[in-house]
């Protein structure tokens, strides 16, 4: 079978239509035999920064945003993207300037974002578990919202608004038990999990908020799960919000100024598409049309997921045990996902030679069996020195690497009309370990 091998200079290329729609989702064409992105050929990159690299495209995010935005063009809303996804400040910059918000999760990200240029007034601060440092630093910065998800966080943001004397804006993000088919991992709306207020707290945290002089509800919020193709999931959520505003108003509660129903929007990986925001605003923007107040979206792997890629150079091909091993420079310490969720993405040849095709595990340096970015993969006969890209990579992937194995992380690069830009070099190896001390007791001893 043809999959996995691309085919035709300057033709859209695509071994499977669902790798043509990958290539096509990233901006990626073939050009003299090669893959280019945004003009800008990726063996250019690899030879100018080394590998591993990831690699995004500006324009394929200024894309997503614009088809989430047009899709709920009819109704009042705003996109707060999830820095989680890729924080990386250019990435930032550029949603910043095509109108975005930032959800956050962490003080980091909240530096982060106001580092990159976004208005603290354009910030959502959601979080499980934020740390009272944090929310100090919320309250100060005077975000936009701050999404509670327990009562005692509530109880700890009421002492601390008190302590400091000022005001501050509360979403609710209820935990809707809505039940979505995604990796367990994932899945964040079933009660019994961590997530969210549940249900029967929710009146008593409203309460709470509406009883404090320096507390206003704001927004009522819920965040399903990552990586969603059903729309219904967030009709049901959503009809769940729309019925704790109207509880809320005959209360006499008037502040509620939006419904956040968070991110979570799936993208494409392999065969199976991902959820088209057309599809989401056709289920959910009558109910929003209905319910009055404007709609928040925090998507981050739909706006960034398909627009970036790790590109890694093949170090070795190995036979072991029956089994064919493609050896290759990036590892589960760049990008994670495969070993951590088995996640798919594919992997392309960056200079296609219509080779033969054979099944191969493409695996990585990292001293662990679970260290593979794809197991019994149709790969065409791939030699040592050559590149691949793993496709997907933009979202959940240099924000989830580490150092293990004491690897340096790679570089991030972005590009943009032809043009490519160093966003991140590659850490050094002396910035690992030089600022440990090898000898801590040294002094005291002697
Ligand atoms: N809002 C909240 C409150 C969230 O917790 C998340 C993601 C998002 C928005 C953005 O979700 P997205 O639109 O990107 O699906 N590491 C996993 C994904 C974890 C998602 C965590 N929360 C992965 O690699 O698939």
């Amino acid at each position: 079978m043809g999959e996995g091998v691309l085919m035709g200079a300057g033709r859209r290329v695509g071994g499977s239509a669902s790798q043509a729609a990958l290539l096509d989702d990233a901006g990626l064409v073939l050009q003299h035999g090669e893959l280019a992105m945004a003009g800008v050929p990726l063996s250019g990159i690899a030879r100018e920064v080394g590998t591993p690299v990831y690699v995004y495209n500006a324009e394929a995010i200024r894309n997503r945003f614009r088809a989430l935005d047009l899709a709920f063009a009819a109704v009042p809303h705003r996109i707060c993207y999830a820095v989680k996804a890729n924080s990386n400040l250019a990435v930032l910059r550029l949603l910043r300037d095509l109108g975005a918000g930032a959800d956050l999760v962490s003080a980091g990200e909240m530096q982060r974002a106001l580092a990159a240029g976004f208005r603290p007034e354009d910030l959502v601060f959601s979080g499980v578990g934020k740390t009272t440092a944090e929310l100090r630093m919320a309250i100060q910065a005077d975000v936009g919202h701050i999404n509670v998800e327990s009562l005692e966080e509530l109880e700890r943001l009421a002492v601390i608004a008190e302590g400091l004397g000022l005001p501050a804006s509360v979403g609710l993000r209820i935990n809707p038990d809505v039940t979505t088919e995604t990796h367990p991992y994932i899945s964040t709306s079933k009660g019994g999990i961590k997530f969210g207020v549940p249900h029967d707290q929710v009146g008593r945290a409203a309460d709470l908020i509406l009883r404090h002089p320096l507390l206003t509800l704001s927004v009522l919020a819920m965040h399903l799960g990552s990586q969603l193709r059903d729309p219904g999931p967030y009709r049901e959520g959503l009809e769940r919000l729309v019925g704790l505003l109207h509880l809320l108003r005959s209360r006499g509660c008037t502040t509620v100024r939006a419904l956040d129903l968070g991110g979570g929007l799936g993208i494409r990986y392999a065969e199976e598409p991902g959820l088209d925001p057309a599809e989401l605003a056709a289920v959910v923007s009558p109910l929003l049309e209905q319910a009055g107040p404007p709609a928040y979206f925090e998507p981050g792997r739909f706006l960034v997921g398909s627009s970036g890629l790790l590109l890694t150079e093949v170090l070795y091909r190995k036979h072991s045990g029956g089994r064919d091993f493609v050896i290759v420079d990036a590892g589960m310490n760049d990008l994670l996902r495969p070993s951590l969720y088995k996640a798919h993405h594919e992997i392309v040849e960056v200079a296609p030679a219509g080779r033969e095709v054979a099944t191969v595990d493409v695996v990585g340096p990292v001293c662990e069996t679970g260290d593979f970015f794809a197991l019994e993969r149709a790969l065409p006969r791939v030699e040592p020195g050559e590149l691949l890209a793993l496709l997907g990579a933009g979202a959940y992937g240099f924000v989830m690497s580490s150092n293990y194995n004491t690897r340096a992380r790679a570089a991030e690069v972005l590009v943009d009309g032809g043009r490519m830009a160093v966003v991140r070099p590659r850490e050094e190896l002396a910035d690992l370990f030089g600022r440990e001390r090898a000898d801590p007791f040294a002094a005291a001893t002697r």
